[in-house]
């Protein structure tokens, strides 16, 4: 149960501020809605029908209260976009030593992949005091990766990366939920993040207790694929008359046929995979068939893990 508390252990980071801005938030609402039920009542007594109330001279327009119930609101408001907003785009932007670890959702599981090559489900292992930044994607319906000690919650998507990051202050294991209605068993789509000392982490990623299995890392599956899918035939070192290179590119500013850039992040690399025609590369014709359907989603991340390295041959 400790897990459902209504303030659940902090062991994040982010948790503190998280905690503080909440707090903002219900005091200021807390505050205003005491005050307005307490004027509520005290007005509907005071002009009772049956009391003698002073009723005449009713008043119309008062200039300093109308800009006072303006002012004081709009500025609370700002406060709290401004906070609120603050963390929201600290959550989504991990330091460069982040531990990229890729999750998967799907009905009713998550799948986690480490980039050393561990893989598990419903359990996700970390070091203490190190950022880890969780690239998640769903293959099904949408999910929301939800670990209330660390106070990130984050939607899954199908179809989209999306990103959430913490560092882990406290070892200890820590409750996962899915926070986003998926179905029969959502309920259930529940696992654990376990935080270790960090030699014990690095022992652990080496050889990973019963419930992962171990993997060649990411980056080299991306690259057996890379090879098996014949992608370099097209993208070699250099760029050739069918297609880019891809050495370099992510991260870097891709300049478009319709004139448009976009910067090459993993939304762009998977969207170029799985629908190539979309964003095309200026000077390229539309050549790349489509791999839509032909690649799972552990498939995809892989290569993406492995085109962001950056050496291709
Ligand atoms: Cu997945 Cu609810």
């Amino acid at each position: 149960m400790h897990g459902l508390m209504f303030r659940p252990e902090r062991a994040s980071t982010m948790a503190a501020q998280v905690d503080n801005a909440t707090l903002f938030l219900l005091g200021v609402c807390g505050f205003f809605a005491l005050l307005i039920a307490a004027l509520v009542v005290f007005f509907s007594i005071k002009y009772h029908h049956s009391r003698k109330a002073d009723r005449s001279n009713p008043p119309t327009f008062n200039i300093p209260i109308e800009i006072l119930w303006t002012a004081v609101p709009l500025a609370l408001c700002l406060v709290m976009f401004a906070w609120g907003a603050h963390l929201f785009a600290r959550m989504h932007q991990a330091p460069p030593d982040a531990i990229d670890v890729d999750v998967i959702g799907k009905q009713w599981m998550w799948k986690v992949q480490h980039p050393q090559g561990p893989r598990e489900i419903n359990e996700l292992h970390v070091p203490a005091g190190r950022p880890v930044k969780l690239l998640m994607t769903s293959e099904d319906v949408i999910h929301s990766f939800f670990v209330p000690a660390f106070r990130i919650k984050q939607d899954v998507l199908p179809e989209r990366y999306t990103n959430i990051w913490f560092e882990p202050t406290k070892i200890g294991s820590y409750p996962i939920y899915c926070a986003q209605l998926c179905g029969t068993f959502h309920a259930q789509m529940i696992g654990t993040v376990f935080v270790m000392a960090d030699a014990d982490y690095q022992t652990w990623a080496a050889a990973p207790s019963s419930s992962a299995v171990a993997d060649s890392s990411l980056k080299a599956s991306g690259e057996t694929l890379f090879a098996q899918y014949g992608c370099a035939s097209c993208h070699g070192a250099r760029d050739q008359a069918r297609g880019p290179s891809l050495a370099g590119l992510f991260g870097s500013t891709v300049h478009l046929q319709d004139g448009q850039t976009v910067v090459a992040d993993e939304n762009y690399l998977r969207e170029s995979i799985v629908r190539p025609r979309a964003r095309l590369v200026a000077g390229y014709a539309p050549l790349m068939p489509t791999y839509e359907g032909e690649l799972t989603e552990e498939q995809l991340q892989r290569i993406v893990a492995y085109l962001k390295v950056g050496e291709k041959t």
